[in-house]
């Protein structure tokens, strides 16, 4: 963990419309950095602005207010140098279902300017390592949910880029495929990359973050790392800690 800072969020803000014309903040003046090799996680409940967070990084949402560097690039300035260097899975990420899950990754690889040879050697590694052989010449609307998940994960980063950006990448996948996601992030950050990651799962936190931000309300409360967790939770499972600081911050 010591690569150069590859997002440098600061006073990040999102305002969304509610009802009767009034806002509601969904992030709230979120301010991190996070480093090259380093992998960095983000927890908080449902609502808490996670999803929005990763949005707002990946150019997805223009901030209300606050500026990010992601890659030494203005979020606010040079999206489309953002979008470049970073590799985004959304919860929302869909898949098009008339194409198979090799033509899909394919095609999301040329977008990337890759060339045919690049896109089927990545895809040939990818698939093998999640398990994906057997269902390259499907088509995406028949695969399995955690199947499709799997083939969202490739085309995000399938043109290898030196961060990543995962929101709940091992949602609905089987114990086997979220141990292949886990090893892909120890790799990812064994060759200097980032990954920003969401999660529920407190094991995956436990076996992969070197850091752990938590997200309450559009807040960070903490940001630390996973063994100043252990220290505040008494030396017990970071769930502990986590829990304990949803009570102190409630
Ligand atoms: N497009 C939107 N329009 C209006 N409100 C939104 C929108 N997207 C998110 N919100 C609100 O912003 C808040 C944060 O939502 P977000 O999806 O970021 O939470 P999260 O931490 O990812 O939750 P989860 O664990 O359930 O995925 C919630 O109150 C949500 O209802
Ligand atoms: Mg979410």
């Amino acid at each position: 963990m010591s690569g150069p800072p590859l997002v440098i969020a600061e006073g990040l803000c999102k305002d969304f419309p509610s009802r009767r014309g009034q806002k509601v903040r969904a992030v709230d003046g979120v301010t991190f950095s996070a480093l090259g090799g380093e992998v960095f996680g983000l927890l908080g409940v449902n609502g808490a602005g996670k999803t929005t967070t990763l949005r707002l990084l990946s150019t997805m949402l223009r901030p209300s207010a606050g500026e990010a560097r992601v890659c030494g690039h203005s979020l606010l300035r040079e999206a489309g140098e953002v979008r470049r260097c970073i590799g985004f899975l959304s919860a929302a990420t869909g898949v098009y279902g008339r194409l198979t899950a090799r033509e899909m990754v394919a095609y999301f690889g040329r977008l990337h300017g890759m060339d045919d040879r690049q896109i089927s050697q990545r895809t040939e590694e990818l698939f093998g390592r999640l398990q994906l052989e057997a269902f390259a010449d499907v088509r995406c609307d028949s695969l399995s949910t955690g199947n499709r998940q799997k083939v969202s994960i490739v085309r995000a980063i399938l043109h290898d880029p030196p961060l990543l950006i995962l929101d709940e990448a091992t949602a609905g996948l089987d114990v086997l495929a979220s141990r292949a996601i886990v090893e892909l992030v120890k790799d990812c950050r064994s060759r200097g990359k980032c990954v920003l990651f969401s999660t529920h799962r407190m094991d995956e936190v436990e076996a992969l973050c070197d850091r752990v931000a938590i997200i309450h309300r559009g807040r960070l409360l903490s940001c630390s790392t996973l063994s100043e967790m252990r220290a505040r939770a008494g030396g017990g499972r970071i769930e502990e800690a986590f829990v304990a600081m949803l009570g102190e911050a409630s």
